[in-house]
């Protein structure tokens, strides 16, 4: 035993602080991505011929623009050269198309400067990005709805281009292929986009369909050292991701969808003949805040009609408030200049304030199931049938002949190689630790087990195993020390099934042991159980739905990092984002289940959001006037909060399987219905100066910061945060009473009667002034919307204020309200 407090073998103290100082000296040096702001104005909203009209574009080719962009850069260079140390720093980009400002790779230290230095108005650490259907659009009801409205799906989405900042794109993929027996007539002369080529992405794959494709790569190479034998300079995707985005919102219609042999179905995008434009921002190896925002200032500029941010960062700000982030900022800009942008609402779910989109000017899209699923079935030798997961076709003989049923753990090599520990071997990921005998031809059972649970254990090492050793099939089952896990039916390409309940597995363990002969030491000596798998890829239509997704990020919305809620509904919209089919890429660089495979069936809000893209795309194609705000009026006014039961749609709880009645933190306005958005008869809109005020009504807020970020003036105070016009009523603290105004136009075509009714939050008691209104074509109405809190309550209550019209149009504007005191 050690005396006098020494440790045998430790370095004296002195040492160990010498250690520690170096260390943080070299810590400290260590260099880091920022992201700087200015004051000034950009390109697109340059005053020099007079004030902006908001969503007009400009020619960035012009000489005036042109020399405007060069001022900004040099004037970046030299607020560089002149604040920090030569050699300490290493611009990456220059924004100037919608915000003044840049990206550079330094240490914290000059970051520092930075702050400080005359005409800088944000910094920002860089924090990263990360990413975030054959049968969507008859579940939205578009093939009868707006498509047959705008030509049928061969020309719904025609003439509009949709921008996607994602992992780039398969440009060989048939969802993007340019059909030239039907070429494109409309005019996209307001896009000019560049195709730039690289490996894998030769000049052709421009092709009309895909009518531009960029890559934004130095924050990622600033960041890690990319290995390019995957993280392609150019717009390739070698993830799958950005292509499955892509489709899912643009995708050609009628692609069939074939996996190891098997016809799962035709694939479509909401928007089938919208153009794609395609800006990669995210590696396999990095994704970058820097490359992001340079994608998403590009795409503005080039002219995208609709951003589809199925990325971004994956936390709130550090340092700033959420609507101030350098990422919601560009979002403000792109909006600013007439473009609508959906983002992902984040797949953190089902706890409350786990959204990651805050913005009023973006629309935030929660992910929701359909009613379709892909039941499995393992029939045990005594005619029980099991429910489970998997793209799987049948044992041989189609489910009806049994096999011998094994359990991998059974199954153990006498004196074999144990690569690592007995849970690996009973998880099935080693060939070499099982006995063949045993093993072939038999349907083997592996255990969930520490491998899945730290993530070291895949289920691609599993099939690996039953190719090599011919199992029959392969049952993954749950473990009762880990419970029920959540699976997702991903394509096996030998038989297989996954049993992600523990009620379930337990029936199975039951028989197997029954049936199974050990000897005195425990050793199994006989297998006579019987197991077959059934058919596990025919898609089934009868599910309850939607429902909210258990990953979707749930609202109420939040200020800043302590999650201190704020009057603005979050998420905006329910879409579907759960088991989506679309395009894939083959390299599936970070799946390695789906590589060689050119569909995938995905969720996330990640998927959620490119339905809500293509979706405002036909909305702007029947109604080319329409703002981005008045879309995003449409697409929440008329969406429905009941599911396909005509019951109130449900959400996942935290227990796998478990439901509950959702809310508006939920699934935002309700599940989106397209063929009512394009004619929503009154919409609420808010433009860029309503969001100043907005951001200037915030409390604590300095006018100054928000001048010098947005360049918008604090003229005009919100009498309350809930004042801004929004499609939705939202109010984090009510003590006692509040009057909230809103204003609604018609922008139907005829005169109409509204007949305003509430259902009323618990606690809180609503009248609408005035109770019936008549209102003519693009006429404006007030509407006063008093709340007064009967009782108070511990948490959110919800209701909704409905506008019937004499023409059938129903305006849904939905209430959620902290009642604190009476
Ligand atoms: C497309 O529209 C632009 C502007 O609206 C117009 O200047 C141009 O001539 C049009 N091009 C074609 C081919 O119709
Ligand atoms: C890059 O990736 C390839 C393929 O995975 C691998 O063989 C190679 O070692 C990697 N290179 C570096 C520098 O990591
Ligand atoms: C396993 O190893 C032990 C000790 O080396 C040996 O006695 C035994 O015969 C081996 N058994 C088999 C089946 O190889
Ligand atoms: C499993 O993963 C954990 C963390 O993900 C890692 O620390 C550990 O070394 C891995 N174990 C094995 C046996 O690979
Ligand atoms: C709500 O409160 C306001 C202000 O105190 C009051 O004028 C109004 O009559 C109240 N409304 C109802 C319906 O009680």
């Amino acid at each position: 035993m050690a005396a006098n407090g020494d440790v045998p073998g430790s370095l004296p103290c002195a040492v160990l602080l010498l250690l520690l100082m170096a260390f943080m000296a070299c810590h400290a040096e260590e260099r880091g991505m920022y992201l700087v702001l200015m004051e000034g104005d950009p390109v697109a909203f340059h005053r020099g011929s007079g004030p902006l009209e908001e969503g007009k574009r400009v020619d960035p080719n012009s000489e005036v623009y042109k020399a405007h962009a060069k001022h900004l850069v040099d004037s970046h260079d030299q607020l560089l050269q002149t604040t920090l140390d030569s050699g300490s720093y290493n611009k990456l980009y220059s924004f100037k198309h919608i915000v003044n400002g840049f990206s550079v790779h330094t240490t914290p230290s000059q970051a520092n400067k930075l702050k400080h230095a005359p005409g800088v108005t944000l910094v920002e650490r860089d924090r990263g990005a990360k990413l975030m259907t054959t049968y969507t659009p008859q579940f939205l009801g578009l093939p009868e709805g707006i498509w047959s409205q705008e030509g049928g799906d061969a020309n719904a989405g025609e003439g509009l281009v949709i921008g996607f900042v994602d992992t780039g794109i398969n440009p060989l993929h048939p969802s993007f292929a340019y059909d030239p027996t039907n070429p494109y007539t409309s005019n996209t002369s307001h896009f000019k986009g560049t195709c730039e080529a690289g490996p894998g992405f030769p000049a052709s794959s421009c092709n009309g369909k895909i009518v531009s494709a960029r890559f934004f790569s130095a924050g990622a190479q600033a960041a890690t050292n990319l290995n390019t034998s995957y993280d392609f300079l150019s717009p390739l995707d070698a993830v799958g991701h950005g292509s499955h985005v892509a489709s899912t919102a643009a995708g050609n219609p009628g692609v069939p969808v074939v996996l190891n042999g098997f016809f799962y179905g035709r694939a479509s995008g909401m928007a089938p003949r919208a153009r794609i434009a395609v800006y990669k921002a995210i590696y396999p190896t990095v994704g970058t805040l820097t490359d992001v925002v340079s994608a998403m200032d590009q795409a503005t500029m080039d002219g995208v009609d609709v951003l589809t941010l199925s990325i971004g960062p994956d936390t709130p700000p550090e340092d700033t408030m959420t609507f101030l982030s350098v990422f919601d900022i560009f979002m403000l800009f792109a909006r600013r200049a007439g473009v609508f942008v959906v983002q992902a609402a984040g797949n953190q779910g089902p706890g409350p304030s786990t959204v990651v989109s805050f913005s009023p000017w973006a629309v935030g899209a929660a992910a929701s199931s359909t009613d379709r699923s892909y039941p499995s079935t393992l029939v045990l030798g005594n005619g029980q049938r099991i429910g489970g997961v998997g793209l799987s076709g049948p044992t041989l003989g189609n489910g009806l002949l049994q096999y011998k049923l094994v359990l991998a753990k059974d199954a153990v090599k006498v004196n074999g190689t144990f690569p690592r520990t007995a849970q690996y071997v009973e998880e099935c990921q080693f060939a070499e630790a099982l006995d063949p005998l045993l093993v072939q031809g038999s349907v083997v059972i592996c255990i969930f087990s520490t491998g899945f649970f730290n993530g070291n254990s895949t289920l691609t090492a599993i099939i690996d195993t039953a190719r090599a050793l011919g199992f029959m099939g392969f049952v993954l089952v749950a473990n009762p020390n880990y419970g029920d896990f959540i699976a997702e039916p991903l394509p096996f390409s030998v038989p297989g099934i996954l049993i992600p309940r523990v009620a379930e597995t337990q029936i199975i363990a039951q028989y197997y042991e029954q049936q199974t002969y050990r000897d005195q030491t425990g050793l199994a000596v006989r297998f006579s159980g019987r197991a077959a798998i059934g058919e596990g890829r025919i898609s089934f239509f009868t599910g309850r739905a939607p429902i909210v997704s258990r990953f979707s990020s749930r609202g109420p919305d939040f200020i800043d990092k302590s999650r201190k809620p704020v009057d603005v509904l979050k998420p905006d919209i329910l879409a579907p984002g759960h088991q989506v089919w679309a395009a894939w890429s083959p390299i599936s660089i970070l799946d390695p289940i789906l590589s060689g495979y050119s569909f995938a069936l995905l969720s996330g809000t990640s998927m959620a959001t490119p339905h809500v893209a293509g979706i405002a795309a036909l909305i702007k194609q029947y109604n080319p006037s329409w703002t981005p705000s008045m879309i995003a009026s449409a697409m929440s006014t008329t969406a429905t909060i009941v599911d396909n039961l005509g019951e109130p749609i449900m959400a996942e709880g935290y227990d796998i399987g478990s439901l509950y009645l959702s809310t508006h933190f939920d699934f935002g306005a309700g599940f989106i219905s397209p063929n009512h958005a394009i004619d929503p008869g009154l919409v609420l809109t808010s433009g860029f100066e309503d969001y100043i005020s907005f951001l200037c009504s915030l409390p604590n807020v300095n006018p100054a910061t928000i001048r010098a970020i947005t360049g918008g003036v604090c003229t005009q105070l919100l009498n309350h945060l809930s004042d801004l016009n929004l499609p939705s009523v939202t109010i984090s603290e009510l003590r006692g009473t509040l009057l909230v105004r809103r204003n609604v136009k018609n922008i139907g075509s005829k005169q109409e009667t509204y007949l305003c009714s509430v259902i009323p939050p618990k606690g809180v008691m609503v009248s609408l002034n005035p109770p019936s209104f008549t209102i003519v074509p693009q006429g404006t109405q007030d509407l006063e919307i008093q709340l007064n809190v009967t009782q108070a309550m511990e948490d959110y209550s919800f209701g909704g204020i409905i506008l019937t019209g004499s023409l059938n149009h129903i305006v849904r504007i939905p209430i959620s309200v902290l009642p604190v005191s009476v």
